[in-house]
C-alpha cells in the first residue's frame, strides 16, 4: 500500500459510510441500520445493509460487503487509490505526496501518454468513418445492421487507404516517435513511417474504465486477416482484458454472457443484452475468468456453434470453475455465431436459449456422448464407466446426487445402477462408498470445515455487536484458535481493539483491501447473522460455538504436537471443554 495506514484510516473515518452510500443507493433506517436495494446485484426487495455502527455494508444476497473504501471501488469501479484520493477530496483531507519513486511515475505518464495517444486515434477513425473517405465503412457497418447510436457507443470507425495518414495526424499533435511506436498504432522504420491499420473498420478495445488500450480493425468484406489487431502493448495486455466489460460491468445482471467475437458483443448489446462480453481474439484465460468473478459469479458461455466454439469451450469451463464461476453453455444452432443468432430470430428466441443453456458438467457429458455409439453394449458401457468417474469429481453427496438423478434422466440410465457404478468406483478411490464406516467417516470430514468456518464466522460477528461476548471469551480463545489464517488475522486485530477500547470494524477492513477479494470475506465475517436466535438460542448457541471452536484447535494442535507430556496436557484441556461455564450474562 502506498499510503501509510493511518492515512487511510484518517480518510475512512472521515467519511461517514452511510452519508456516501445515500447519494448513489436509496436508503431506509431500520433499528440502527439502513435498507436498499443492492447495487451489486439485481433484486427486488432489499437485502442490501449499511451499519452505521460498524460503518461497514453488506448484502444478504450477494454477499458483496465491505467499508467505505471498498464500496467506491466497486460502484465506481476504482482502484484502491482513486477510491482513496475521491474520499480524501470529499472530506477534506490532504494526502501526502511524493513518496512515489521518479522511475514509477516516469511510467505511470508513459501509460497515461499511450491511453492519450489511443484516444486521439479512436477519435480520428470515428471521423474518418462519418466523413466521405469512410462512406464504405459506415455502409459496411449499417449492412451489418448497427445504428448510428450503438456505432457512436462502441466508437467504431474507419482507418482509410492511405498508408501513413493516421501518423501523420499524430504527429500533428506533437507526439514524439518514441511514443508512438510504444502504442503499437504504426511502425517506424528507416524508409518512413507506416500505420498498422488501413482500410479497415475500427473496433476500439477499451478496458473496465472505458480507455482505449487497443485495437481491432475488420476487412470489409473478405480477405486475410479477417481481424488484425494491436500488438500487445504497456498499457494492452490480453490476457487480461474483456471486450465490452466497461459495459457489461454496469449491467447489473446476475450473470455474464461471453461470446467469441467483437461483433458478438456489439449485436447483443444493441439487442439489450448489455451483460456480453468477448475475449481478445485468444481463447479464454485465468486472468479474464479472475476479471469476471469481480463482477459475477455466473458466466454463459455463447460460443460458435461449430466445432472451434465447442472446443473453446470445453477448454473455458475448468478455467471459469477453477475462478469459482459456474458456467453454463447456450446452443445457438442452426446459427452461427450470436450475432446471426440476433439477427435471424431475434431477442426473445435468444432469451429463450440462455433459459435453456446446459450446466457445464451436462455440457461435458454430452460432448463425451457424443463420442460413443449406443447401439453397441460394450461403447454403452464403455460411457456408463466413463461418465461414473466423472460424476465422482463431486466430493459433496448431495450434490453428487443431484447430478447423478440428471445424468440418469438425460442418458436414459436407471438411476440406481448409476448410483451403484459410482459408489463402487467411488469405494476403490476410497472416496465415496455408503455403508462402509470408514469412507463414510471420511466424508464427514470433508464437510467438517465448512462447519468450523462458520463458528469462527458466527463469533467474530458476536465479538463485535455484543459487548458481552468478549469478557467471556477471552480467558477461553486467543486469536490463534481461529484456525483459518485470514480468521486469525482477523480475530488479533478484533482482540486488540477490544482491548484497548477503540475496535474499528470498518478500519480492521483498510488491511484487507488488495488485489483480491480478501476484503469482501472479512466483511462477510463481520456480518454473519446472528438475528434469527431467540434469546435462549443465542445464550445456547454462544457457548456452543465457543466450545466448538476450542475443540477444533485443540485437534489441529494434538494432530501436530510431538512430545508425550504436551500431548497430555491438550488433552486434559479437550476433557475439561465440556464443564466450562461459558455465558453471555
Ligand atoms: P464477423 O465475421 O465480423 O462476424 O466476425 P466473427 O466475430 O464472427 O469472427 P470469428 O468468429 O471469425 O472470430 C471471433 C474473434 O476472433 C474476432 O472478434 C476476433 O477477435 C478474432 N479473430 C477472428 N479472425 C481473426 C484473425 O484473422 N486474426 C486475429 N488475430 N484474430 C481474429
Ligand atoms: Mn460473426
Amino acid at each position: 500500500m502506498f499510503y501509510p495506514e493511518e492515512v487511510v484510516e484518517e480518510v475512512r473515518s472521515r467519511n461517514d459510510i452511510v452519508d456516501v452510500i445515500s447519494s448513489y443507493v436509496k436508503l431506509q433506517k431500520k433499528g440502527g441500520d439502513y435498507f436498499g436495494l443492492c447495487p451489486f446485484h439485481n433484486e427486488k426487495t432489499p437485502s442490501f445493509s449499511v451499519a452505521l455502527g460498524k460503518q461497514m455494508y453488506y448484502c444478504f444476497g450477494c454477499g458483496a460487503g465491505g467499508n467505505v473504501i471498498t464500496f467506491l471501488m466497486e460502484y465506481e469501479n476504482y482502484t484502491f487509490r482513486e477510491a482513496l484520493e475521491a474520499l480524501a477530496m470529499r472530506a477534506g483531507v490532504e494526502l501526502p505526496k511524493g513518496e512515489e519513486s521518479a522511475e514509477a511515475r516516469k511510467q505511470a505518464d508513459l501509460k497515461a501518454r499511450i491511453l492519450e495517444v489511443n484516444k486521439e486515434a479512436g477519435r480520428y477513425f470515428y471521423y474518418q468513418m462519418k466523413g466521405n473517405a469512410g462512406a464504405r465503412a459506415y455502409e459496411y457497418l449499417r449492412g451489418r445492421a448497427l445504428s448510428d447510436e450503438t456505432i457512436r457507443r462502441f466508437g467504431l470507425g474507419y482507418s482509410n487507404m492511405c498508408s501513413d495518414d493516421l501518423y501523420r495526424y499524430l504527429k500533428k499533435k506533437e507526439y514524439p516517435d518514441e511514443l508512438l511506436k510504444e502504442t503499437g498504432l504504426v511502425k517506424i522504420e528507416e524508409r518512413g513511417a507506416k500505420d498498422r491499420f488501413w482500410n479497415r473498420v475500427m473496433f476500439p478495445i477499451m478496458d473496465v474504465n472505458g480507455k482505449i488500450i487497443g485495437f481491432g480493425g475488420r476487412v470489409m468484406g473478405e480477405g486475410e486477416p479477417k481481424y488484425l489487431n494491436s500488438p500487445e502493448t504497456r498499457v494492452f495486455d490480453k490476457s487480461r482484458n474483456l471486450y465490452g466489460l466497461n459495459y457489461a460491468r454496469t449491467s447489473r445482471k446476475p450473470y455474464m454472457l461471453i461470446c467469441e467475437g467483437y461483433m458478438d458483443v456489439i449485436s447483443m448489446h444493441q439487442a439489450g443484452f448489455s451483460n456480453a462480453v468477448a475475449s481478445l481474439g485468444t481463447a479464454f484465460t485465468p486472468g479474464q475468468a479472475n476479471l469476471l468473478r469481480r463482477y459475477t459469479e455466473q458466466v454463459v458461455l455463447a460460443y460458435d456453434s461449430d466445432g472451434a466454439g465447442m472446443k473453446a469451450a470445453l477448454r473455458a469451463i475448468p478455467i471459469l470453475k477453477e475462478a469459482g464461476l459456474s458456467a453454463k453453455v447456450l446452443s445457438l444452432k442452426p446459427y452461427k455465431d450470436p450475432d446471426e443468432f440476433m439477427k435471424a430470430l431475434g431477442r426473445e428466441a435468444f432469451e429463450e436459449r440462455i433459459s435453456q443453456a446446459k450446466n457445464s458438467f451436462l455440457f461435458e457429458t454430452d460432448v463425451l456422448y457424443a463420442r460413443y455409439d449406443m447401439g453397441d453394449p460394450e461403447q454403452k458401457t464403455a460411457f456408463h464407466n466413463a461418465l461414473a468417474e466423472r460424476l465422482l469429481q463431486f466430493s459433496e453427496r448431495l450434490e453428487r446426487e443431484n447430478y447423478m438423478e440428471a445424468a440418469a434422466r438425460q442418458y436414459h440410465i436407471d438411476y440406481d445402477s448409476l448410483k451403484g457404478l459410482v459408489n463402487a468406483k467411488g469405494g476403490r478411490v476410497g472416496l465415496v462408498a455408503r455403508g462402509t464406516p470408514r469412507s463414510y467417516r471420511q466424508e464427514e470430514k470433508k464437510e467438517k470445515p465448512d462447519g468450523i468456518r462458520k463458528s469462527q464466522r458466527l463469533l467474530l460477528t458476536w465479538l463485535i455487536e455484543d459487548k458481552r461476548a468478549y469478557p467471556a471469551v477471552k480467558g477461553i480463545l486467543t486469536p490463534e484458535d481461529f484456525t483459518e489464517d485470514l480468521y486469525q488475522k482477523v480475530a488479533a486485530m478484533v482482540y486488540e481493539g477490544l482491548d484497548q477500547g477503540n475496535l474499528t470494524p470498518a478500519g480492521i477492513l483498510n488491511h484487507f483491501i488488495n488485489d483480491g477479494d480478501e476484503y469482501k470475506e472479512v466483511a462477510s465475517l463481520f456480518n454473519t447473522s446472528l438475528s434469527e436466535l431467540t434469546k435462549e438460542e443465542r445464550e445456547k448457541a454462544f457457548s456452543e460455538t465457543v466450545k466448538r471452536i476450542k475443540r477444533h484447535s485443540l485437534e489441529e494442535k494434538t494432530r501436530r504436537v510431538t512430545d508425550i507430556a504436551a500431548l497430555q496436557e491438550l488433552m486434559k484441556e479437550q476433557a475439561n471443554i465440556n464443564g466450562l461455564h461459558i455465558s453471555l450474562n
